[in-house]
């Protein structure tokens, strides 16, 4: 897992006024509130007076409470009130917690989990869709017990469309099947591809699209669809999906590794047909049966985790996009933002030791309580 990347953390609508909440990414825990002005922030959850968690506080004049003696932590993540000390009383300046830059938008509260400064840090991958005439948003939040990486190698895999779904494929029956040559695109912060493809995709009763598109006697799909996947940093991507001239599918998945063996997907999935907001329900649901397949491949692959070196796996051309976005994977790890999670299982297991992802203002602040969570490469990160 990384750090120095936007993740989504929550769903706007998740986060209250009046209650803080509690979640995991990356494997550490934060707290987000919304602070007098209604504006979400992110901090460490751990408490750097005797380890409560904050998650499990309470708002008090837009800070949050922690839960054990009632310190109030702001936005900015110093603590601004000591109430054992009495009213008034001066706050030790070790007394703040990591806060974390946050956005808020498509529905979702995203925090930048690094200590980059704002001109070098990687963009959140947008979509310029949303909110546009002509365009409608759901947002579908899932859960799945595996890895952000192997996630996003299946999101980008063109050759398991033919055995997986079976509404986009021939069950690999078809003999003339192949995977078309790929040409990887790169891009700022990753790659991608699309692609012309062969669907059979049955429009027949379920689906949304039914009667926009070209269908035989028995409501298949005739034709071709061009269809691309773009991976954004490590664990967001971009599908595109084009069924016929005006009949488009932009999907944004925006994955929460909420540890290195299990993701949160805040799926942004914008149409530009079948605008009427009836036909939510049955995007949505459709959205979760073709990601429910999906999900039965990716929690039972071994190693749960993309193996450090293809050489316990045998590689072929069609799996280029996923040598491309390996290579992005380990350009990140050679800028050191790689955390060593071993380090962090061992030390967490031990229950003697507390990390913090490190926020922007380590790079000006010192005194900081919480020791930096380990980072590949880098035995010096600072506490
Ligand atoms: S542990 Fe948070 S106030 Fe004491
Ligand atoms: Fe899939």
């Amino acid at each position: 897992m990384y750090i120095n990347f936007w993740y989504p953390a929550i769903a706007s609508k998740d986060l209250s006024a009046d209650q803080p909440a509690r979640v995991q990414i990356l494997g550490q825990r934060f707290v987000l509130f919304r602070d007098a002005n209604g504006q979400a922030r992110c901090l460490s959850d751990t408490c750097v007076h005797r380890g409560g968690a904050l998650g499990k506080g309470r708002i008090r004049d837009g800070n949050v409470a922690c839960p054990y003696h009632g310190w109030q932590f702001d936005g900015s993540g110093q603590c601004v009130q000591i109430p054992s000390m009495g009213a008034n009383a001066k706050v030790p300046a070790r007394a703040k917690v990591d806060a974390y830059p946050v956005a808020e938008k498509y529905g979702i509260i995203f925090a930048f989990l690094g200590d980059l400064p704002e001109a070098e840090r990687p963009p959140l991958m947008e979509c310029p869709e949303y909110g546009t005439e002509g365009w409608r948003a759901n947002l579908i939040i899932f859960d799945v017990a595996c890895s952000y990486e192997r996630s996003i190698e299946n999101g980008m895999d063109p050759a398991h469309n033919e055995f997986v779904h079976p509404s986009h494929g021939f069950h690999g029956k078809r003999e003339d099947f192949a995977v078309p040559d790929i040409e990887l695109e790169q891009q700022d912060w990753g790659c991608g591809f699309m692609q012309t493809f062969r669907s059979h995709e049955r429009v027949a009763r379920e689906s949304p699209t039914r009667g926009k598109m070209r269908t035989d006697k028995d409501g298949n799909f005739q034709g071709e669809v061009r269809a691309g996947t773009w991976h954004y940093g490590p664990a967001a991507m971009l599908t595109k999906i084009h069924m016929a001239t005006h009949n488009w599918m932009h999907q944004y998945m925006y994955e929460c590794p909420i540890d290195d063996r299990n993701i949160r997907v805040f799926l942004v999935n914008m149409r530009n047909c079948v605008l009427e907001s009836a036909a939510d329900k049955q995007v949505e649901d459709r959205c979760r049966v073709i990601a429910g397949q999906d999900i039965e491949i990716v929690e039972a692959l071994q190693p749960t985790k993309t193996p450090p070196a293809a050489i316990r796996e045998v590689i072929v051309a069609a799996d280029s996009v996923i040598v491309g976005y390996r290579r992005w994977l380990q350009k990140w790890t050679e800028l050191g933002w790689r955390i060593d999670t071993r380090k962090v299982r061992r030390a967490q297991q031990e229950g003697d030791a507390v990390f913090a992802i490190p926020s922007p203002a380590r790079r000006t602040e010192k005194n900081w309580a919480l020791e930096a969570v380990p980072l590949v490469g880098n035995d010096s990160a600072t506490g």
